[in-house]
C-alpha cells in the first residue's frame, strides 16, 4: 500500500556507497530526506545529486540527513558520483542506494509503472525524528527537482513541530508565519512576544518565531 502523510516510514537495510545501512540508524534522531532517481549516468540526475551536495551546510544546519536512491547497482553508482564530482565541482557527501533488487523502491512506492516499469520516478520524502513522513513530493524524470524549495518546506516543517504556526503561500525564511487557529489570539499574544497582527479571527501573523 502506498504511503501516506503521517505514516510511519519503513526501515530498511540497503547497500550504499558509504557500506551497509540500516536506514532507521543512519538517520538517528536527525529529519531526514529520501529521494530516487531514475538512473545512473543521466543528465538531469547529474546536476540533482551536484545540487544536494552543494547544499551541504544548509541540510546540516537544519539538522537534515539526506540518502538517495537509484536502482543502479553499486559499481555504477561508484563511477557515476566520480563524474558528478568532476562535472558539478561537488564532493558527493551522501549514501547513494544501489536498490537493484527494488527493495527501497518497492516499499516507498518509487516505481510508477505507467512512467516507466523498470526505473524510479524522481520521489522525495522528508521524515521527522519521530520516523514519521512529513512530505512527499514526485516528480517525472524529465523536471530536476527545486532543491531551495527543499529546503524552504524543511524550515516550514520545523517551525510547525516547533512552534505552534503554520507559513503562507510563497514564505521565505525571515517572513511572518501564520498562528495556527488552535490557539486562541488571547493565547497567540502570550505565546508569540514579537506581536500578533489579527486580519480576520482566523487569519493572524507572528513574527517567524524562532529568529
Ligand atoms: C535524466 O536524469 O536526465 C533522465 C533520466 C531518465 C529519464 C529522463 C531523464
Amino acid at each position: 500500500m502506498a504511503l501516506r502523510l503521517g505514516d510511519v516510514a519503513p526501515n530498511f537495510k540497503a547497500q550504499t556507497t558509504a557500506g551497509e545501512i540500516d536506514f532507521y540508524e543512519y538517520l538517528g534522531d536527525s529529519w531526514g530526506i529520501l529521494f530516487s532517481h531514475p538512473a545512473d549516468f543521466t543528465p538531469v540526475c547529474t546536476t540533482e545529486l551536484g545540487k544536494t551536495a552543494l547544499l551541504k551546510d544548509e541540510f546540516a544546519k537544519r539538522n537534515v540527513k539526506v540518502l538517495a536512491v537509484s536502482v543502479d547497482p553499486l559499481d555504477r553508482h561508484k563511477g557515476w558520483v566520480n563524474d558528478i564530482n568532476e562535472t558539478q565541482n561537488v564532493e558527493v557527501n551522501f549514501p547513494l542506494i544501489a536498490d537493484s533488487d527494488r527493495t527501497v523502491s518497492s516499499l516507498y512506492d518509487m516505481i510508477h509503472p505507467n512512467a516507466s516499469e523498470t526505473f524510479t520516478v524522481r520521489s522525495l520524502f522528508v521524515i521527522g525524528p519521530d520516523k514519521k513522513v512529513k512530505l512527499m513530493i514526485t516528480y517525472p524524470a524529465s523536471t530536476g527537482r527545486n532543491f531551495n524549495e527543499v529546503l524552504r518546506v524543511v524550515e516550514s516543517l520545523q517551525l510547525t513541530a516547533n512552534y505552534s504556526v503554520s507559513t503562507p503561500a510563497d514564505w521565505n525564511h525571515g517572513e511572518d508565519v501564520i498562528v495556527a487557529t488552535a490557539v486562541s489570539t488571547e493565547d497567540a499574544v502570550k505565546k508569540f512576544p514579537k506581536g500578533v497582527k489579527v486580519i480576520k479571527p482566523y487569519l493572524r501573523y507572528t513574527p517567524q518565531p524562532n529568529l
